[in-house]
């Protein structure tokens, strides 16, 4: 058992902080908002990712303005087969 040890906050601070050197305007994921607002994510109404409860689906803005529309992930992230 491995969970609640600070592994997964790490690995959270270790990413927000690689996308911020590469100057990422911001982040998005999706997953529990009860785990992941404790780093600054939260739902963003102008921000939408289809087929998903709303509440899921998170933003960090780092700097500049939250862009709106719908989102889509990077071709790698889906089923190539
Ligand atoms: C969620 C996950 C990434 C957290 O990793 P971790 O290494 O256990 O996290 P940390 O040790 O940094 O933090 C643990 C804290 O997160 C909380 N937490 C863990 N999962 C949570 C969840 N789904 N909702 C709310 N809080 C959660 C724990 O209660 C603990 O709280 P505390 O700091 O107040 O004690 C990991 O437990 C995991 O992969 N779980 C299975 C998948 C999952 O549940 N994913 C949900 C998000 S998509």
């Amino acid at each position: 058992m491995h969970q609640r040890k600070g592994i997964g906050a790490k690995l959270m601070e270790c990413s927000l902080n690689e996308l911020k050197d590469i100057n990422a305007l911001g982040c998005v994921l999706l997953g529990d908002p009860r785990y992941y607002s404790r780093f600054g994510f939260k739902a963003e109404e102008s921000l939408v990712f289809p087929g998903v409860p709303s509440e899921y689906f998170q933003a960090i803005l780092f700097s500049g303005v939250l862009p709106k529309g719908e989102v889509t992930y990077h071709e790698s992230f889906y089923d190539q087969g």
